[in-house]
This record gives C-alpha cells, structure tokens and sequence, in this order.
C-alpha cells in the first residue's frame, strides 16, 4: 500500500495515479485519493489498522489498505493485530471473523449491507439438525458463515485450507457446510464421496458416503459455466484460465488452476504467461492488472459481488469518522465459534 507518512498529498496522489492507470477512469483518481488521504490520516490517529480483501475495488485496494489478502490471511492477521480497531474492507462475516479472534477490540465493517449469499444460505439450527441426523461426524464450516453457525462447528476452514483441513480429521466422515460447489471440489481432491442429506435420494443412510454436504451456493461463482471457458478458449487459444474453488467442480475442471483469491494471485505473479482469465469476482482482474503491466487479464466484467461492492473509500472514511458499523457478537457464541476458528489457523 502506499504511505502517506512523509509524503505530501501531490506526492501520494502521484504514486496512485500511476498504480491506478488503465484501470480506474482519470477522472477518478484524484476525487479518490483525496478521500484516501482523509482515510490513511484518521486511521494514524485513531490507531486503526485495515484488512482488505483482494475483492476490494482498485483505488480503494491500493491506497488505504495495511494488510491485503484472501480470508485465511486476513484471519491470520487479524489474530495478530495490536491496534485498537480494526476496519474490515470486506464482508460481514470476514469482520465477524477478525471480532470472535479479538474480543477485546473494535471491529469496523464500513456497510451493513456487506453480506454474503453462501453465509446467508445456512442457520446455526440447520447444523443442530444434521448434527442430530449424524450424530458424531465432525462439522467443517467454510469461514463464510456467521458466528453463530461457526459455534456450531468443529472447525472452520477457508478454500485455502479446506482438503487440508477435511484430510486433518483423520475421520472417514465428515459433515461439510454450506457450499455445494467448495464441498463437490474438495470431495474430489480428497478423494471421498459426498452426499446432500435434503435430496430426496441422499438421505444418509442406504448411500456410500464420506462426506455430507449443504445446498448454499456464491450467488457470483455460481455464473461461470464451461461454455465461458470454451468461447474463451477459442478465441484466445493461449489463455490460462485460474478458477476459485466456489465454481462448479465442471468449472474447476476446464480450468488450468484452482485455489484460493491469493493462491489465483501468486499464480499470476510467478508465472510470466502473456494472458490470463479469472474466474471470479472482477475487480481482483483489476487489482492484478495493476500490479502486474505487461501481463494481460481477461475478465467476464459483469461478475461483481454486489455484497463486495457495498464497501467504498466513501463508506470507510464514514466508518472512522464516526466509529461505524460495530461488529457484536454474544460472548457465549463467540466462545464456541473462536474454539472453530483458532482450530483452522493451526492448519495449512
Ligand atoms: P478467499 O478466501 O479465497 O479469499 O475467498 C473468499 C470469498 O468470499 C470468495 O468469494
Ligand atoms: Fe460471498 Fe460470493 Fe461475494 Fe464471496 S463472492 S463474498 S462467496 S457472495
């Protein structure tokens, strides 16, 4: 990120025009880097550090950011934070997340409308009730999901972790919630079978079954069908197309690699390919294409997390300005949810 510390503000605005260009229109830049300064100086003063994930839009990723990242690495960092409040430019339950690991501090999510359709698609009384139906069988849930339906869990894993996270159980069954797509690719690459208990033919007992599923699915991954990747291909015969594991297992399958927001990024940065195509949320396309000119990013433009979206330099200066939206989540929940999360950090 860029520092302001001993820089005027032509200076910063400088450096950010020239990180920006191409990607974010001229006429932009310099409404955004204003803000951005305002941001970066409250944030000095009311000693505040910001995570931002790799979906966030490019001015605001570039320049008002500490610590980028997918949400295994901003949960790692937000473990390990020593300032006092905590801004989260992400979803709700990334900053939920960044709460159950520090109780102690503020945690700051700039829009309540920041959701997330796979958190939304599970409640903690739908985990009861597959634990109830398999009782026993250790519960991985996927990060994205909110605190009460982690406290519901064993453990957590995020889709840098997950197989690792499933082959640490050492069981030959485990419940794993609530994304369809995420369980189908990691059942694949653990090699166990998966069934979903509420179609009508998994009920749970007359399959042979490793793994038990759950029907959320990202309202953004979803989109991306393997006719994308054959238009693509055809007219760019050269391109390596990178997919995050959320995209149906067809998906991940047509592509040349799968993994986490930050695994898709490493790939771009150490590989010296000419083109790329990133089955994803669109404005990571744009935060790569920043960092690496020369290197070219195809991207299916329209895909945009509406919930992502929501999180603007606007939104973050209001944020600090006037100490908003507080993330609170009931200590006897966030007790159990914290056992779930500090038992992911421990593994890959
Ligand atoms: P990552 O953990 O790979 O950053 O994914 C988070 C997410 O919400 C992807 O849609
Ligand atoms: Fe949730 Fe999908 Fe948006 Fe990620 S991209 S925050 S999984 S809706």
């Amino acid at each position: 990120m860029l520092e302001e510390n001993e820089t005027t503000f032509e200076e910063f605005y400088l450096q950010l025009e020239a990180k920006l260009k191409g990607v974010v229109p001229h006429i932009e830049i310099k409404y955004k880097a204003e803000l951005a300064w305002k941001i970066n100086k409250l944030k000095k003063d009311k000693n505040a550090v910001i995570l931002g994930h790799n979906y966030m839009e490019p001015a605001l990723y570039h320049s008002i950011t500490d610590y980028v990242g997918d949400s295994l690495e901003l949960s790692r960092e937000a473990a390990k934070t020593e300032n006092d409040i905590i801004v989260f430019c992400g979803v709700k339950f990334m900053a939920e997340t960044a709460k159950i690991l520090n109780p102690e501090k503020t945690v700051l999510l700039p829009s309540e409308k920041a959701g997330c359709s796979l958190a939304e698609s599970i409640t903690a009384a739908d985990v009861r009730n597959l634990k109830k139906k398999f009782p026993g069988v250790p519960v991985v849930t996927y990060v994205n999901t909110y605190a009460d339906v982690k406290a519901e869990s064993d453990i957590c894993c995020t889709s840098g972790n997950a197989a690792a996270v499933v082959n640490s159980l050492q069981t030959d069954t485990v419940i794993f919630l609530p994304d369809e797509y995420l369980a189908k690719n990691v059942a694949r690459e653990t090699g166990k079978h998966i069934i979903f208990p509420s179609n009508k033919n998994g009920n749970g007992t007359d399959v042979d079954f490793q793994m038990i599923g759950w029907h959320g699915k990202c309202e953004v991954h979803e989109k991306f069908t393997v006719e994308d990747i054959e238009n693509v291909r055809k007219q760019f015969p050269d391109v390596v197309i990178l997919a995050h594991p959320e995209c149906s297992p067809e998906v991940v399958e047509a592509s040349d690699f799968s993994g986490s927001t930050s695994a898709m990024t490493k790939y771009v940065e150490e590989t010296s390919l000419n083109r790329y195509l990133l089955l994803t949320e669109c404005s990571m396309g744009d935060n790569i294409a920043a960092a690496n000119r020369g290197k070219e990013m195809l991207r299916l433009c329209s895909v945009r997390c509406p919930h992502m979206n929501e999180i603007t330099l606007e939104d973050t200066l209001k944020a600090l300005e006037l100490n908003q939206y507080v993330i609170e989540i009931p200590e006897s929940i966030r007790v159990r949810a914290a056992i779930a999360v500090e038992r992911m950090l421990t593994i890959g």
